[in-house]
């Protein structure tokens, strides 16, 4: 499979089966009119494909692909394995989910299966091989999708019998004796040791906290199941299906399943990209949400576009590999507390910055809003009624402008390197310690803070290879162990400066605390961890500067977590905690290693602070810093250099100090910029 850059196209998912099929014609032919290239079809038609147990129908489906193909579109196919048909649930009840409450989660909407399921496991592949076997070398199927957001409506981690016998079997393999799990779960405490695997339950439903150990690993065990569920149907499709990329769509801010770990059954990732859905679930103030409710905020959406990005590893010599957006919010959404209409111009801006993040391919969901079932208040880019919506004439306006760039785009690797893993997430769930800590928080200030400087960003797991970078940033590195010193380690040997926020190096692999924190890392931050504070939501801590951060780390503010660092000789602290209960403890140091040099920071620094911080380390390595408009960012992963307004004003945007125009940006809207090429580019 090659994986050469290609000019980025358009999409829209598509469901045949919900409309009559004197219809279809005409819908291929808009599709195609309006600048589309793929269509998505299938993901959830199993009952129509096998009515009956074992007797196909593929005539509808056969006749749908043939008809996108002879207009001219690519057709993606999704196996339908997230929508078991009810004559399979009634052969199999054993499949269905059991939630964490001990409820089984019944027949009536999706993704009613649990993922350990041998029997189910077999079925889905059996469709997946009946569906390659069929399509595979259709020359209209240009792609795979394999079923649907796992895990969406919270069905990763299961907990009934089918996942407990899975657990227990998993850790077997990965213990070998039950001893080991003793001593890795700390079970010697409350008298929780087990004599055997089978003795072991999984880590819900007891009286208070199960053991962080336990949990950690139910959660590991739980992605992996997932992975192993996507690995089947991947053996039966890769054969009958030569050259068609398999892909599969994850979910934004989904924390439960490892994207870096499915991505290795993956030829390229996609990502649903619902900006306005997004914002309203998320914790942000609601004045932010105000601010955004018709534009998304600019660092949620772009954070997923660079998480998926690094998700997969790239092919030799470049610099990443693309990702595609699977669905994209074409108007209102059905599924959020509020569900605001978007503003003019947003479905066009979010298409050009998908793409300007590296999207391959930006598809529309949905084609024609559904007139029934759960969704009905869900839009398309046609109306109930079949009349072009908004975002038909935006996708259009958004075809027309890659049409002007018929270039397959340059591709380009980011400024700065962002360390995620997704254990570190699994660990903040786990054991929160301060209520402001959640999963992706410390990530995301970061990242807004590097965005709002202009800085492009890659999201990449600790064992990529982070020497290409000036700065690499590990917001909370919250689990150590030697592979990732090693990492970080060869980026320093590069000449990197390594920034190491709060929480790093707290805990070793099985969740126990390194003694003292922050365990290996001590190594490279020069400093070890002596105690923590963590602080209510709303309050805050000052720092105070030293040499040579004076100008920088003043003022400096923090929030939720402090760890108080205790400098071996030869680390300079930069900053100390004003806080009067530990007044003068060490918050910030540096350690020099020939070259490259570790700041630690041990506090949870507020947005401007990391912004001071992190700007001046980039200053320092020579990367193209500038504060920008706060509605305004900028992208350069692939073509053009693209400016993106995601306010309700227009924005002027002085590029000149890093070499580019003075440049007006009308609202909601985007500007193509020619900027000099960074030497990492
Ligand atoms: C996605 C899902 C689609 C549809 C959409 C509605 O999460 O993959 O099937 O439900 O949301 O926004």
């Amino acid at each position: 499979m090659t994986h050469a850059p290609k000019p980025p196209t358009l999409g829209v998912c598509y469901y045949p089966e919900h409309w009559p099929e004197s219809t279809w014609a005409e819908d291929a032919a808009r599709m195609r009119d309006i600048g589309l290239t793929w269509v998505r079809v299938g993901e959830f038609a199993w009952s129509a494909l096998e009515p009956e147990p074992g007797r196909y129908a593929w005539g509808w489906l056969d006749r749908a692909i043939d008809g996108l193909g002879a207009a001219g579109l690519r057709v993606v196919l999704g196996t339908p394995s997230a929508t078991p048909p009810k004559w399979l649930v009634d052969r199999m009840p054993d499949m269905l989910p059991v939630g964490r409450d001990g409820r089984v989660r019944g027949f009536g909407s999706r993704r009613h299966y649990d993922f350990s399921h041998e029997g189910y496991r077999d079925e889905a592949a059996r469709m997946a091989a009946a569906m390659a076997e069929r399509y595979g070398r259709h020359e209209a199927v240009g792609a795979w999708q394999i079923d649907n957001e796992y895990g969406c409506h919270d069905t990763v981690r299961t907990a009934g019998p089918v996942a407990t016998a899975a657990f227990r079997r998993w850790l077997a393999a990965r213990y070998g004796t039950v001893e080991a799990l003793n001593e890795a779960w700390w079970t010697r405490f409350w008298s929780m040791r087990y004599r055997s695997f089978d003795e072991v339950e999984l880590p819900v439903g007891a009286v208070t906290e199960a053991a962080p150990g336990a949990r950690l690993d139910y959660a590991r065990f739980a992605s992996e199941a997932v992975v192993a569920f996507h690995r089947r149907q991947v053996d039966e499709i890769r054969p009958r299906s030569p050259g068609r990329p398999i892909t599969h769509n994850d979910m934004g801010f989904f924390p439960d399943l490892d994207a870096h770990a499915l991505g290795h059954d993956l030829d390229a990732i996609t990502w649903d990209s619902y900006p306005l859905g997004m914002l309203e679930e998320s914790p942000l103030p609601a004045e932010v949400k105000r601010r955004y409710a018709r534009t998304g905020h600019p660092d949620l959406v772009a954070f997923n576009h660079d998480l998926y990005r690094g998700a997969l590893a790239p092919a030799a010599g470049a610099p990443y590999r693309p990702f595609w957006v699977m669905e994209q919010q074409p108007g209102q959404v059905n599924w959020a507390p509020t569900n605001p209409l978007p503003a003019p111009g947003a479905v066009r801006l979010w298409t050009h910055q998908a793409i300007a993040h590296g999207a391959e391919v930006v598809s529309f969901f949905r084609w024609r809003a559904a007139q029934g079932a759960q969704e009905h208040m869900h839009a398309g880019l046609l109306r109930h009624d079949r009349a072009p919506d908004r975002a038909s004439f935006e996708a259009e306006a958004a075809a027309r402008d890659l049409a002007a760039q018929p270039e397959p785009p340059a591709r380009r690797r980011g400024h700065v390197a962002l360390v995620l893993d997704f254990e570190d997430l699994w660990v903040a769930q786990i054991q929160p310690h301060a209520a402001g800590w959640r999963e992706w928080l410390v990530w995301v200030e970061v990242y807004g803070a590097l965005r709002a400087l202009a800085l492009d960003v890659d999201i990449l797991p600790p064992d990529r290879d982070l020497t290409p970078y000036a700065l690499v940033v590990a917001p909370s590195a919250t689990i150590a162990d030697d592979a990732l010193v090693a990492s970080l380690g060869r980026a320093l040997d590069a000449g990197a400066r390594v920034v190491l926020g709060p929480r790093s190096g707290a805990y070793r692999s099985d969740m126990v605390v390194h003694a003292p924190p922050p365990g290996p890392l001590a190594m490279l931050s020069g400093a070890r961890v002596g105690r923590v504070d963590t602080m209510r939501p709303g309050t805050t801590g000052s720092l105070t500067a030293r040499e040579p951060m004076l100008g920088v780390l003043e003022p400096a503010g923090y929030h939720t977590w402090a760890d108080l660092l205790e400098p071996e000789a030869g680390t300079e602290v930069w900053a100390t905690y004003a806080e009067h209960a530990y007044a003068g403890e060490a918050a910030v140091t540096m350690k020099s290693h020939g070259a490259g040099i570790v700041v630690t920071s041990g506090a949870w620094l507020d947005g401007a602070t990391w912004a001071r911080l992190l700007g001046t380390l980039a200053l320092q390595a020579g990367l193209p810093v500038l504060p920008l408009p706060e509605d305004v960012r900028l992208s350069r992963h692939a073509g053009r250099p693209l400016l993106q307004n995601f306010g309700h004003e227009t924005a002027s945007v002085d590029l000149r100090p890093i070499g580019g125009p003075l440049v007006e940006v009308p609202p909601v809207d985007v500007a193509w910029v020619d900027l000099p090429e960074h030497a990492d580019g």
